[in-house]
């Protein structure tokens, strides 16, 4: 690993080895949700409680301070939009790399993301659009976190309660996120699941972030949180369950008490309850 490279990850991986990504990349496909509609005064008071923040170059230009301190995780592919998937299902997975490194130099980016869409039909494209990504950041020093197992499908899937599709969704996690290792990416990004996460993060060749999925109560994602380190993951890369939440800067600071400080989900949501 580069000496750049190195350093690109140590400004997103605190020096307690955890981090906390704060991701709003989610209008490349989904528009304007809830939340993100004007998101510069949503970012001058969130990120500065985030280690690291994941978006897409126009928000980068549109909406994030010139003068943040919080490195940049840009995402680096998309091309469909949630109104292709609704008239044709695998259409969402059909990401294109829509960025080139220079580009994410240029915004003085300490990482990219790509998405990975593990079976479906845009599977090999998409390890394809990956494995590239990373040939060309590793020449730039440029980590590449890998996106794996996110979406309405995926949501489905780890509300399953029966325990045979319990353990099918750890197959899958443990799949997608060995792969994206194998192809090389640096960090990745996945769901967490009740059964077995250790078994998940445990067989990845490199660290893991659990993706927050779907706004929920903030107890729940407080839990998972806390659930997800103690199963190796090193922290979060968490959007809607910020962003969507009643009071974002509560919910983040407490999940960067989970997450630095140690503390219990039930502790953590005290934090929660206070500052609202
Ligand atoms: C979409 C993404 C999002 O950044 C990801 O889903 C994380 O956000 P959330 O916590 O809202 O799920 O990568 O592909």
């Amino acid at each position: 690993m580069s000496w750049g490279l190195k350093n690109r990850l140590s400004r997103i991986i605190q020096k307690d080895g955890r981090t906390l990504m704060f991701a709003v990349d989610h209008g490349y496909f989904l528009g304007a949700i809830t939340g993100i509609k004007q998101p510069k005064k949503m970012l001058d008071k969130i990120v500065p409680y985030a280690d690291a923040v994941m978006l897409t170059r126009g928000m980068v230009n549109s909406a994030l301070r010139y003068d943040t301190s919080q490195p940049i995780i840009l995402r680096a592919d998309g091309g469909p939009s949630i109104a292709a998937e609704k008239n044709n299902s695998n259409k969402l997975s059909n990401h294109e790399i829509m960025i080139t490194l220079e580009d994410a130099v240029k915004l003085n980016a300490s990482a990219v993301a790509i998405s990975i869409f593990v079976g479906t039909k845009h599977e090999t494209q998409t390890m394809n659009n990956l494995s590239r990504m990373v040939s060309e950041a590793e020449k730039y020093g440029m980590p590449v976190l890998a996106v794996t197992a996110v979406g309405a499908e995926l949501d489905a899937m780890k509300a399953q309660s029966n325990k045979k599709d319990k353990e099918k969704f750890r197959q899958y996690l443990t799949l997608a996120c060995r792969m994206a290792s194998e192809h090389g990416a640096h960090l990745v990004k996945t769901y967490y699941c009740k059964e077995g996460f250790s078994e998940v993060t445990g067989s990845c060749l490199v660290p893991v972030v659990m993706a927050g999925g779907k706004a929920g109560d903030p107890l729940g994602a407080l839990k998972e949180t806390y659930e997800a380190v103690k199963g190796g993951a090193i922290g979060v890369d968490m959007g809607r369950n910020i962003f969507q939440s009643v009071n974002p800067v509560a919910m983040i600071k407490s999940v960067r008490s989970v997450i630095h400080e140690g503390y219990r989900p039930n502790k953590a949501f005290k934090l929660y309850k206070s500052l609202l």
